[in-house]
């Protein structure tokens, strides 16, 4: 089948099987084309409740399928493939929570949407890389526990210095490999763009960027700004994205370390395969989670959506 067949048969199959495709914007082209729904974490999980399919397919990984579950459990949500998982969503045992809520009972439970179902249902809100500045300072508690991303945190913590902020160590393997030495090579070689940079970067990394945001933040900044080249930092493919999108422009990768190997796993012929299977009625990718697994991990998620992101 050639690649074109391939779109075709998919979109043939989304039709018929009343199936949504979601897709993160670090999924490949292809995957982005056949895509009903792209953007950045906080986008998927806001579009994902309002979507009219009975079936969501994600081309993303395990912790934004589950997102979709919960925002949705009457729908039948799929993960295009099923290995692809986030480290960090993973760093963090309940059981490790559930002792830090006992040594410091005062503080409200921030969770960045990087994060299982599981561990969600002992938080108070999720924040996104998009919303978590604003979330937190809408906050009425001034004493926090940020989690996972202690990069992440740090960034919300130089940005909202009134509240008292603990963080654990954890964070994005991708992003944060990118080392300051890097940081300051990639401007020195590129001198007249402007660095663009996750928050999940290094702290030493962000304080040298230009601007800082969400891949959604960062896709819209360079698209907007009159500058004409930009060294992106953040997962690789959004600087090829950018490429496709702003022909006028020029963008370099800040490192080619920043690649996700889990968002990496999934392909065109992934999502031909698990509609087919959706079709044919039997798919080993649909995401189940108990009703109470739902309900109390939705209360994070809906705290999220109520701040407005
Ligand atoms: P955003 O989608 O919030 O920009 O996060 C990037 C990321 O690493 C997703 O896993
Ligand atoms: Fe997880 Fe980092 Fe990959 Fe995003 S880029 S899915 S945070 S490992």
């Amino acid at each position: 089948m050639t690649i074109n067949e391939l779109s075709a048969s998919i979109s043939q199959l989304k039709h018929s099987t009343d199936t949504a495709v979601l897709a993160h914007s670090y999924q490949s082209r292809p995957i982005l084309e056949s895509a009903d729904i792209t953007g950045d974490s906080y986008a998927l999980a806001k579009r994902a409740a309002e979507l009219p399919q009975q079936n969501v397919l994600m081309c993303g990984v395990r912790f934004m399928a589950e997102t979709v579950k919960i925002l949705a459990p009457k729908k039948r949500v799929f993960l295009a493939n099923t290995l692809a998982g986030c480290p960090m969503a993973e760093q963090v045992e309940p059981e490790m929570l559930a002792h830090l809520k006992k040594t410091e009972p005062d503080r409200t439970i921030v969770a960045y949407i990087n994060t299982t179902a599981e561990l969600k249902r002992q938080c108070d809100v999720c924040v996104t890389s998009s919303s978590a500045v604003k979330i937190v300072r809408s906050l009425p508690n001034d004493k926090l526990l940020f989690l996972p991303d202690c990069n992440l945190g740090d960034y919300v913590k130089k940005q909202v210095p009134s509240k008292d902020i603990k963080l654990i160590q954890g964070g994005c393997p991708v992003h944060a490999a990118v080392s300051v030495k890097e940081a300051l090579a990639a401007k020195e070689a590129h001198p007249n763009a402007k660095l663009l940079v996750h928050p999940e970067c290094l702290p030493g990394v962000v304080a040298l960027a230009d601007y800082v945001g969400s891949t959604k933040g960062i896709s819209d900044y360079a698209a907007a700004s009159a500058d004409r080249e930009f060294i992106i930092g953040t997962e690789i493919s959004i600087a090829e994205h950018l490429s496709y999108d702003c022909p006028d422009k020029t963008f370099h990768v800040l490192s080619k370390k920043i690649l996700c190997p889990n968002m990496k796993l999934t392909t065109l012929p992934d999502l031909y395969r698990a509609l087919s299977e959706i079709d044919g009625g039997i798919s080993d990718r649909e995401i189940t989670l108990t009703d109470t697994i739902i309900s109390e991990a939705r209360r994070c998620i809906d705290a999220m959506l109520a701040y407005g992101g």
